[in-house]
């Protein structure tokens, strides 16, 4: 029997694919360090587990509830994105979602007919392009530059421009390169979506893991009406609670409206303790949050030196998220036996030395690989060590 063409042209996920490898060298007894990962090794706030087991013994919370979230959540949602992002939002135009990647998901089939264009910028995060055209349209890749910080210019978007073009993917600061827009740049990419009438869709999830440096300004700032922005965001990076799996929509009442109806017929709710996980979350600030972001700003600066220590790796600093992404195509042309991409290089590294990092080619962007510094610090260290060593006579 036939399946879906959807089968030929969508591709697993890359970053699954190198941490089940390293889960499976890790059962076999190897001594695997993994630098695959996108999220924070720290534990879900102490005080989300309390609410989320005090909220368990309520039956409300064992039953069906609104398709589009607890209207808890949403107020917190509201306020906080006020709060945080400097624009307002109705909580009525926000829909909870299983996490961050299933907003997207419904977005895009909530905006998107059969073959319309969707202009990503590479390196990308490895599920827009999938995610693009599961729903039915075309990803447009733009391949941006390591000489200009990975930052995609006006002129290429213009170079890009179709009758077709629907959406522009937006996400500052970026997985996997960390990088972070500036206000201006910002400001120019949006005038130029809105003034050719292209859906911004903003994925925020990394927003208060920023370094130094400004903070890339939503593009619901300019667009009070969300008559071009769809606005992502959810929990699991700035709160540890990539598990809980709750994200969101913020839209349009059209956007939201399908968004929902999309839902209704798919998911209905998202579990209702993880709802209160998040809305717990929100509500006890920023706190738990800035920690982390002090440790990963320690690990980002040991890790950067590392690899700009290496002669033959070209590196960029990043002003956010946990990611580095690092240029290793020195490596890549049969230095190593049978090693002539990223794909091999990392599979040679994770093979030979137990460290596990994602080829560039999964992001869009051969030559490169991403390292997530978000593991201990301990483990940090012993990793970037094999790493150099593994690399020193080459
Ligand atoms: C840029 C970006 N957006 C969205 C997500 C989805 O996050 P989640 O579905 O865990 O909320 C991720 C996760 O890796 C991400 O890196």
């Amino acid at each position: 029997m036939d399946i879906s063409k959807l089968n030929n042209i969508i591709t697993p996920s890359g970053t699954m694919a190198i941490s089940n490898k390293a889960k499976m060298l890790k059962k076999e007894g190897k001594p695997v360090i993994g630098f695959g990962a996108g999220e924070p090794d720290f534990p879900t706030p102490s005080y989300v587990i309390d609410d989320v087991k005090a909220a368990s013994d309520n039956p409300e919370n064992h039953k069906y509830t609104a398709v589009a979230g607890l209207e808890i959540l949403r107020n917190e949602i509201s306020r906080t994105t006020s709060l945080y992002s400097g624009f307002e939002s109705d909580p009525n135009n926000i829909v909870i979602s299983n996490g961050g990647k299933h907003a997207i998901f419904n977005t895009l089939i909530s905006i998107l007919d059969q073959n319309d264009e969707v202009l990503i910028p590479a390196p990308y995060w490895t599920t827009y392009p999938e995610a693009v055209k599961i729903a039915g349209g075309i990803p447009k890749i733009i391949t941006t530059n390591f000489g200009d910080n990975f930052k995609v210019t006006v002129e290429q978007l213009n170079d890009s421009l179709t009758e077709k073009t629907k959406a522009i993917v937006w996400v500052s600061p970026s997985n996997p390169t960390g990088v972070v827009y500036t206000k201006k740049e910002a400001e120019l990419i949006y005038e130029w979506a809105f003034k050719n009438n292209i859906w911004i869709i903003s994925d925020e999830l990394y927003e208060h893991l920023i370094y130094e440096g400004e903070k890339t300004p939503s593009p619901a700032i300019y667009d009070s009406k969300f008559k071009n922005t769809i606005v992502i965001n959810g929990v699991a990076k700035a709160y540890s609670m990539t598990g809980w799996r709750v994200g969101w929509i913020i839209g349009n009442d059209e956007v939201i409206n399908i968004a929902k109806k999309i839902q209704s017929h798919a998911t209905s709710n998202v579990a209702n303790l993880s709802q209160i996980a998040a809305t717990s979350a929100l509500k006890n600030g920023l706190d738990e949050t800035n920690k982390m972001k002090e440790a990963f700003n320690k690990r980002r600066d040991y890790a950067f030196d590392v690899f700009n220590n290496i002669n033959n790796i070209k590196i960029n600093k990043p002003n956010g998220a946990f990611y580095l992404f690092p240029d290793i195509s020195y490596y890549c042309d049969n230095k190593i036996e049978k090693v002539s991409n990223s794909n091999d290089f990392c599979n040679w590294l994770l093979d030979e030395h137990y460290i596990a990092f994602v080829p560039g080619e999964v992001f869009g962007a051969e030559g490169y690989m991403r390292c997530s510094y978000a593991l201990g610090e301990k483990d940090l260290k012993e990793g970037l060590t094999r790493f150099s060593e593994a690399v020193k006579d080459l």
